[in-house]
């Protein structure tokens, strides 16, 4: 006998849904010496896909990879994700993800799915332990794509939002995005500050890459905080309609775009990316000895010379619709530079990837030397529309601004005759 009527059966997937929404799993540490993988993967499993996941305070043991997909739901990370240092471990390629296209850049941590907030509050995020790994690596050769693990990895993302997270000590890139679209990060601090003394006053935390950005379209950054000896942000290949806004990056190379044209069969299109409200400062020189550039652009020769992850080249595409707008740099070493030779060799051929529309606008600071603006655009792919409005950035004193401008088919905005002069190309 049924003793539910038709229109009570209509209902039921209705309910189903909202109480799938309603579904909240805790957790807490472990300790113990225990991992804590497997709890936060039954959590995830469980609550991953229409409910809430509550990481509470402490300290999680991560031994393993983890790949969470999220759908619908939401993610309180109260507390802190500790990947243990295990450098044998975590390099043997078993040990990590390969989702990231580009130099097929290992990853420990992956998050993919859509429609979901991860919170950190400000007090959670992941432990690098990076120290250890910048140690070891300090007299040994890094390699692109060598497997040391992107800490935060999106991959395959879309309507994703992470929300105050911290990047304590990553070993490599703090965050890759890649292959996604509509993500925004709220709120993101990476700390990559070298603290063993043996290497003070040398970079020895190269690649901790703020975030590189990949095949991803209308990704938004705003209010990051960044302490890094390379890229602050990295606009790789295939990035559209990126945001950066209220962006601190101390200490590294800057923000970058690229390098581009490492493929020769995959071109890179770099389309409408706007920073603004972006401060580098350069941190104590122990600490810290680099801050290159405010913005830099780069790419790979027409020449292709061995092959990715560490070789290449050739590549072509087109980066356009650039703004960097309200710009502060302190003792920077050249605030805007583009050059398209990235570990070329004399007598390559010249790239053919093509930069145009570029916008620099209202900076100030100091620099330490007095070339303000380097472009070195390609005699194959000459730039054009680079604009200039309000650069005001103290060379050292006693030294006057220099604008050094090759390839510039047109520009506008830089002291009279200090670029090549609108529609003149100089050779
Ligand atoms: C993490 O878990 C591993 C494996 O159980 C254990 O050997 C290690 O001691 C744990 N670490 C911490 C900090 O609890
Ligand atoms: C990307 O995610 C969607 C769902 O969000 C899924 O259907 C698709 O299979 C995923 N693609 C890959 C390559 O993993
Ligand atoms: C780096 O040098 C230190 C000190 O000489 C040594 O202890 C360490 O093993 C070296 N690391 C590598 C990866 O070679
Ligand atoms: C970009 O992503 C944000 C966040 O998901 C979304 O609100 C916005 O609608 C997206 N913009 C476009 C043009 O799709
Ligand atoms: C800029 O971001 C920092 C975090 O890096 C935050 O503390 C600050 O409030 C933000 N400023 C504005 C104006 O939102
Ligand atoms: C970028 O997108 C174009 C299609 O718009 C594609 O042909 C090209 O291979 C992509 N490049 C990369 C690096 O994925
Ligand atoms: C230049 O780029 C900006 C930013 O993407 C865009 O708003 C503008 O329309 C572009 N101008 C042209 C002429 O394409
Ligand atoms: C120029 O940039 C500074 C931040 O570096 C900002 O405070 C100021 O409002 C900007 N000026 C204009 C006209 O936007
Ligand atoms: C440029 O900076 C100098 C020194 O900070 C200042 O005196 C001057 O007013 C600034 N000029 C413009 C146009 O912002």
């Amino acid at each position: 006998m049924h003793t539910i009527g038709t229109g009570k059966l209509a209902l039921l997937p209705a309910l189903y849904a909202l109480q799938a929404l309603a579904k909240t799993c805790t957790l807490k540490p472990l300790g113990r010496g225990r991992s804590d993988v497997s709890q936060i993967e039954a959590a995830i499993g469980e609550c991953g896909h229409g409910g809430t996941t509550v990481f509470q305070p402490g300290e999680y043991n991560i031994t393993r990879k983890m790949h969470w997909d999220l759908a619908n739901s939401h993610v309180d990370l109260h507390g802190s994700l500790n990947f243990v240092f295990d450098l044998p471990y975590w390099m043997d390629p078993a040990s990590t993800y390969r989702v990231i296209f580009i130099q097929s850049q290992a990853s420990w941590f992956v998050i993919s799915g859509h429609d979901f907030t991860l919170d950190a509050h400000g007090t959670g995020g992941i432990i690098g332990n990076g120290q250890n790994w910048w140690s070891w690596y300090g007299n040994a050769t890094r390699l692109d794509g060598d497997g040391r693990p992107v800490s935060l990895t999106l991959s395959n993302v879309t309507r994703g939002t992470v929300r105050n997270f911290k990047v304590e000590a990553p070993p490599f890139w703090c965050n890759a995005v890649a292959d996604s679209r509509d993500v925004v990060y709220d709120g993101m601090t990476c700390v990559a500050e070298n603290a063993d003394e043996r290497w003070f006053g040398q970079n020895i935390v190269w690649n901790t890459d703020g975030i590189d950005t990949y095949r991803s379209d209308n990704i938004t950054m705003v209010n990051w905080d960044i302490t890094s000896g390379d890229d602050c942000l990295a606009i790789k290949g295939n990035s559209t309609n990126i945001f950066a806004r209220n962006i601190t990056c101390r200490g590294g190379t800057g923000i970058a775009f690229g390098s581009l044209g490492q493929y020769a069969e995959l071109p890179d299109y770099v389309e409408n990316v706007v920073l603004e409200d972006i401060t580098l400062i350069r941190p104590d020189p122990q600490v810290q000895p680099l801050l290159e550039h405010g913005v830099y652009l780069k790419t790979w020769t027409n020449t292709r010379i061995g092959f990715p992850p560490t070789g290449g080249g050739a590549g072509g595409g087109r980066v356009s619709g650039v703004v960097a707008r309200n710009v502060k740099v302190d003792q920077v070493t050249t605030p805007i530079q583009l050059y398209q030779t990235n570990l070329g060799h004399p007598g390559d051929a010249p790239s053919k990837l093509q930069f145009a529309n570029l916008t620099f606008e209202n900076w100030t600071g100091t620099a330490q030397t007095s070339t303000i603006v380097d472009l070195e655009c390609s005699s194959a792919a000459p730039c054009t529309d680079v604009t200039f409005r309000e650069i005001n950035v103290t060379v050292p004193s006693g030294e006057a601004p220099a604008y050094t401008c090759v390839n510039v088919a047109s520009s506008a905005g830089l002291p009279s005759g200090a670029c090549t002069g609108d529609g003149a190309v100089k050779m």
